[in-house]
Parts: structure tokens; sequence; C-alpha cells
């Protein structure tokens, strides 16, 4: 079966990118990256995929007059290679709903919460904060408000004694890089559809760790 084109957009380290990479190697895997664009020039993630051998572009966002600009510049660019999705991740600019309608229900993010909790940034640290007991990460179709969209998995894991930050960051990364390949093969194999806001799953099963409504 013809494999879906996809897009990375980082703005970093690029691993979650980089579990995309490693899933894509597998055959059955139903998507392949045709471009990783990021919007700073020294996101470390950039020379990972190079060495990968794929094609990479870099929008800088400092170039451009204002975010309208800087996105029609990005989706151009998209557009050169003609992925079917696009996947934020650790793509750290906001985006307006110009780039977020014209990619509607084509777009995915990755968030280091369990939405609709903790959206924004320092999540683990407010995780923390709250005494929450549970945490994790959540993949989303994007939607114009920040870190909202329905959602196509979640992951969670748990909040152990003594964790720091960086301790719950750690362990909440490890699955999101389980998650996210596990989420953006539903969605190019049209496996999760939105349908009224809410992601319809077409599964038999899945991981123990992609916690999925039990009534889709
Ligand atoms: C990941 O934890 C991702 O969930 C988060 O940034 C990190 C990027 O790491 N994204 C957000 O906070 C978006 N709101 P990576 O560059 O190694 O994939």
């Amino acid at each position: 079966m013809a494999k879906t084109k996809i897009a990375v957009l980082i703005s970093g380290r690029g691993s979650n990118m980089q579990a995309l990479l490693e899933a894509a190697k597998d055959e059955a895997f139903p998507a392949e990256i045709v471009v990783v664009a990021s919007n700073r020039p020294d996101a470390p993630g950039l020379a990972v995929a190079e060495a990968a051998g794929i094609a990479t572009e870099v929008i800088d966002h400092r170039d451009y007059d204002g975010r309208e600009a800087f996105e029609e510049a990005l989706d151009s660019t998209l557009k050169m290679y003609g992925p079917r999705i696009v996947c934020l991740a650790g793509f750290m600019r906001i985006l307006t709903p110009w780039f977020t309608e014209r990619w509607r229900d084509l777009l995915i993010n990755i968030h280091p919460s369990l939405l609709p909790a903790f959206k924004g940034l320092h999540t683990h640290e407010r995780a923390l904060e709250a005494g929450v007991r549970i945490h994790g990460c959540t993949v989303h179709y994007v939607r114009p408000e920040m870190d909202d969209g329905p959602i196509i998995g979640q992951a969670a894991v748990p909040v152990l004694p003594g964790d720091t930050p960086d301790t719950l960051a750690a362990r909440v990364l490890e699955a999101e890089h389980k998650l996210y390949p596990q989420c953006v093969a539903l969605a190019c194999s049209g496996k999760a559809r939105v349908a009224g806001e809410r992601v319809r799953l077409q599964v038999r099963e899945f991981g123990a760790e992609l916690l999925m409504n039990p009534h889709d």
C-alpha cells in the first residue's frame, strides 16, 4: 500500500522526530517522512534528519515580518514536498488560525501532559506542583486554540516519590517516543478520523499504554 507522506516540524532536539524516523524504517509503517522543517537554524534535530537522508528546510521566523508571513513561507515550503499530514514534534511557535485551518484534521501535535490538563509550557513542573499522581502525554489534531483539539491517543506515566521536573520529563519522553509513532500510524492509515470534534478510532487492539476511549 502507498505510504502517506508526512512532514515533521521541529524547533530543537528532535527526539520525537527521531522516533518517527525509526518507526518509518519498518515497511509496515504507513507513513514516510518527506521533509523535516525547523523555524530555528540551530535546531540539533536537523542534523539527525540529514544524517538519515531526509530533506531538511529552515524557515527562520526571525526573517519574516509577522506570524502570517512566516506561516505563508512555511506553508509554501511544505507544499513543495507534497505531505498529506504535518506532525509537530517539539515545534515551539504558536500557529495562527490561518495555518491550523489550512491543515485542519491534517495537523498533529504531541504535548507533554494529559490534556486538557497542563496546556502550555513547563508541564512537568506544574504537574509536580499540583501533586498529581499520574502524568503523561497526548497526541491530538491541532485546533486554533493552543494545545487543544481532538485527541488521538494518550500515554500515562506515574509520578514517583522524589521526582524532579527532569526525572518526570524523562519518563514522559520515553512514553512520547512510543505514543507518537502509534498515533501517526493511526492517522495515516485512516484509522483515527475526526467526527464531531472527537477522534473515532478503528482499531481492534492497541498497546496498553495507549489510552483510548473505550466507547469509540
Ligand atoms: C517534547 O516533550 C514535546 O512533547 C514538547 O517538546 C518536547 C520536544 O522534544 N512539545 C511541546 O511542549 C509542545 N507544546 P523533542 O524535540 O526531543 O521531540
